[in-house]
């Protein structure tokens, strides 16, 4: 398998997707195959473009040795479609925000995030916007588990 190119979507793309791509970054890197993946995350609306994440999710990463302090937040475009090959939804609002940006090339391509983590019996990552510290932590578990999960899938092997 060549380079493995995954998108994560959440609403404003300043909580939930920056975190998980912090944390599947992370993970990739901690088994030496980063080099296999491109990694990126993007929100369904428009208000934060360009801001950092959430200082409540940059804590609860930096508290677990990850940094997403650079990341900016940005919109999600019907290119993503030819650029990515998983585009991996936080909920199923979101999920139904980007099928609708064009139905026949997100055919396959976009998921759930944690459809591939059936053993927590939920469907959404909550949005932890307008709740404390504990919603990001409950993000950061739920991320985890399912980029485990994810990672374990692809079955991609380090050189
Ligand atoms: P996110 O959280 O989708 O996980 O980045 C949100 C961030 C901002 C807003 C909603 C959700 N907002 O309405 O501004």
């Amino acid at each position: 398998m060549g380079v493995v190119k995954i998108l994560f979507v959440c609403l404003g793309n300043i909580c939930r997707s920056p975190m998980a791509e912090g944390v599947f970054r992370n993970l990739v890197e901690s088994k030496g195959i980063a080099d296999k993946f491109v990694i990126d995350s993007a929100g369904t609306g428009a208000w934060h473009v360009g801001a950092d994440p959430d200082d409540r999710a940059q804590s609860v990463l930096l508290a677990n040795g990850m940094d997403i302090s650079g990341l900016r937040a940005r919109q999600i475009t019907e290119k993503d479609f030819d650029a990515f090959d998983l585009i991996i939804a936080m909920d199923r609002s979101n999920y139904n925000n980007i099928v609708k940006l064009d139905p026949e090339a997100a055919e396959g391509k976009v998921h759930m995030m944690l459809g591939f983590a059936p053993h927590l019996n939920k469907e959404d990552v909550p949005d932890p916007y307008y709740g404390g510290d504990e919603g990001f932590e409950h993000v950061l578990y739920l991320v985890r588990e399912a980029s485990e999960v994810i990672l374990a899938s692809l079955d991609i092997k380090s050189d």
